[in-house]
């Protein structure tokens, strides 16, 4: 199976997760291959809560409908990709740059079920530069901040997120404590959230192989 085919086959397997009420729905490439298998069974849902203006667009392009988050009480799952995650569940996110609201609407589900391919989990978080959204002001000083933190940050060139801010790629972390560095680095005064998603990590992860889609489960 080639990396994509994988993304297809985990995001097929998310549908049976799909009972019903609203969903919430990730950004990325898995997370689009998910938004075509749910246009399959749109009829079961109720809509759905878009984590990017992306992804908006795509469930809108499908006929779903997409729904404030704010006229929301709640859902019960949220389905969204990773750039790593551990098998502790703990990720990073935000490779796309939609990590603020994937946390948001994360932080409103009851589970999270994270759609990866193998080459995403890893035994330990921070080869790939964890992102973080900064407020435009403050992008030298949390720099010089995350520096102090042992990490190499690089602002993310022409890139504005859907909130107007910018985005730290940052560098050269060995992340042995995810719980710890997520709360350190959103103490930063500027920073809006990081691509650490520990505190709340995911609850099902469906993994891609090239023998089919192996499931984790903490629920
Ligand atoms: C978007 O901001 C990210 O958090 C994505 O969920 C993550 O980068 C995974 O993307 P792919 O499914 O494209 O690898």
């Amino acid at each position: 199976m080639t990396q994509d085919e994988m993304k297809q086959a985990v995001a097929r397997a998310a549908v049976d997760y799909v009972k019903g009420g609203i969903i919430g729905v990730g950004t990325g490439s898995t997370a689009n291959y998910f938004i075509d298998e749910l246009a399959k069974v749109k009829g079961r849902i109720d809509g759905a809560v878009a984590s990017s203006e992306a992804t908006a667009n795509r469930l809108k392009s499908h006929g779903i409908e997409v729904l404030d988050l704010n006229s929301v009480g709640g859902m019960e799952i949220y389905v969204d990709g990773a750039d790593e995650i551990t098998r502790n569940y703990h990720m990073i996110k935000g490779g796309g740059g939609a990590l603020t609201r994937e946390k948001i609407v994360a932080a409103c589900a009851k589970y999270f079920i994270c759609v990866a391919d193998q080459t995403k989990l890893v035994d330990v978080l921070g080869k790939f530069p964890l992102p973080v959204e900064v407020i435009p002001m403050a992008r030298s000083y949390v720099a010089r901040e995350l520096v102090k933190l042992g990490g190499q940050p690089k602002l993310r060139e022409g890139f504005t997120t859907d909130n107007g801010n910018v985005i730290l790629d940052v560098h050269g972390l060995s992340i042995l404590d995810p719980v710890a560095l997520e709360s350190e680095i959103n103490q930063l005064t500027g920073v809006v959230t990081n691509g650490l998603f520990a505190r709340r990590p995911a609850d099902v992860l469906l993994l891609g192989t090239e023998n089919g889609v192996d499931t984790y489960k903490d629920i």
